[in-house]
């Protein structure tokens, strides 16, 4: 983002932005709209992030961000905040960023967070203002927030409510935010069009299209997206199947497939499958919410995208334990990789830390490595045993496996790491090693869908 931007947006009619919910999503959102000019303040209502944030730390791993969260800072047109009463009496549109995740016990998505953030910001809100929902909900979700804001604010009809989905992906969020392929409004008036416009105006002058469409469709867009995403990782995995069974290699397949501009080759990569905090759990709430308006048929085969994914992770404990020697009672296993892809540290429903918990339940004993996402691991899995670097991980392992495919495991030069471990066999499984490379160091290469 060019640095003319700012002045522009900073004029006095802009709008001043509050963002609830400080986590990968808000915290980039805030950040990303301070730099573009606004006068921005984030809510969270935990003191920790708040505090870390105010000093100036960004309390996750992002790349870039750490950078321009000082740079917003310093600008002076950033802060943070528990309190709800200054975010009320300070923003004309406020950005609901809190979490989704799944309920437990169920495929639905919780909507707690949503709902808190709502009923704590709304008694607040005195004069018109919009809020613009970015978490992901189930569709209808926005029709039954309006009702509750009209009810609770002071400000009453003239709070008005859109929907304005993020598509940001973790490791490309500063990217994702300030360059995204295209803007969604969900809207219910040209009113609330016209503010969603005044902010993203700085965005929307490098020439991002802005589709304007109604609250459900909005809703829509985000969890129709993220199944599309989902399938295509997981129709691939299934040729990952078929190859598995007839000695074909699911790699060129992918290839091959990646040269017709109808298919692409992105999310097209196959191996341990999706993970993280979206897409897993958006196919699930997604596929609930369409039985729960009676169209569950439409989207059944989400059912098979998860089941085919589930058994990315399976089929991977089953290949390590082959090469094992067909059992993991005692058997030494490096993991290399915790986070759920690389430059994240986020390690929710990660493929990794799953395979290495069942590794070690199938009595494995298992060291993970990861460059980034030791401490939220530790947290989660204490009863993993975790190394200091990849070469500490492998060493005297009897099989190294490949979980999340960080540029420095990529980088590994397969003859020293040979030297390491116990037995040179090697499961790739994100496909990002060279198995030629790998061969010619004396490793046993063993990849899903990979003769
Ligand atoms: C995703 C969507 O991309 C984003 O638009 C949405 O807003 C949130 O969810 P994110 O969860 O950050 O973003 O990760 P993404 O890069 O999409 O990867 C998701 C998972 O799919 C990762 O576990 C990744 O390893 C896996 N993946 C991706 C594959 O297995 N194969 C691929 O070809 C691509």
């Amino acid at each position: 983002m060019s640095e003319s931007a700012a002045p522009a947006a900073a004029s006095s009619a802009a709008p001043r932005v509050t963002v609830i919910g400080t986590g990968y999503l808000g915290a980039t959102h805030a950040i990303c709209m301070a730099i573009l000019g606004f006068d921005v303040v984030g809510v969270d209502v935990a003191q920790d992030k708040i505090d870390r944030l105010n000093a100036g730390e960004v309390p996750f791993f992002e790349p870039g961000l750490p950078e321009l969260l000082v740079k917003a800072l310093e600008s002076g047109r950033l802060r943070f905040t528990r309190d709800y009463a200054e975010a009320g009496a300070f923003g004309d549109v406020h950005f609901l960023c809190v979490g989704t995740p799944q309920k437990p016990g169920s495929h639905a998505a919780d909507l707690q967070y949503v709902e808190a953030a709502v009923t704590a910001l709304a008694p607040h809100l005195k004069r018109r203002a919009l809020i613009a929902g970015k978490s992901t909900v189930p569709v209808g979700t926005a029709a039954r927030l309006t009702a509750l804001l009209h009810e609770l604010a002071p400000a009453g009809d003239e709070i008005e409510l859109a929907w304005n989905p993020e598509f940001l992906r973790e490791g490309f969020a500063v990217e994702d935010t300030l360059r995204p392929d295209r803007l969604v409004f969900g809207v219910a008036s040209d009113w609330a069009e016209q503010q969603l416009r005044t902010v993203f105006e700085p965005v929307i002058e490098q020439g991002t299209p802005v589709v304007v469409t109604d609250l459900n469709t909005a809703e829509l867009v985000k969890v129709a997206a993220n199944s599309f995403l989902a399938t295509k990782i997981s129709y691939i995995n299934a040729m990952a199947e078929v190859c598995e069974a007839t000695g074909a290699d699911v790699h060129q397949l992918a290839d091959a497939l990646s040269y017709d501009t109808r298919i692409g080759g992105r999310f097209l990569r196959p191996g341990l499958g999706f993970g993280g905090g979206c897409l897993p759990k958006d196919i699930r709430a997604f596929a609930h919410r369409a039985e729960e308006l009676g169209v569950g048929q439409a989207v059944a085969f989400l059912h098979e995208v998860d089941a085919i994914n589930r058994r990315r992770r399976a089929r991977t404990v089953d290949l390590v334990r082959e090469l094992a020697g067909g059992s993991l009672e005692g058997a030494r296993i490096a993991a290399l990789g915790a986070a759920f892809k690389p430059d994240s540290d986020d390690i929710r429903d990660a493929p990794a830390l799953d395979v290495a918990r069942m590794l070690q339940e199938g009595g494995a004993n298992v060291r993970v490595y990861d460059p980034e996402a030791m401490s939220n691991a530790r947290r989660a899995y204490p009863d993993l045993e975790y190394a200091a670097s990849t070469f500490d991980a492998a060493r005297d392992a009897d099989v190294v496996v490949l979980l999340t495919e960080w540029t420095e495991f990529r980088k590994v030069d397969p003859a020293a790491l040979a030297d390491v471990v116990a037995q040179r066999k090697v499961v790739d499984g994100r496909h990002a090693l060279d198995p030629v490379a790998y061969r010619a160091a004396g490793w046993e290469y063993r990849a899903l869908g990979r003769p």
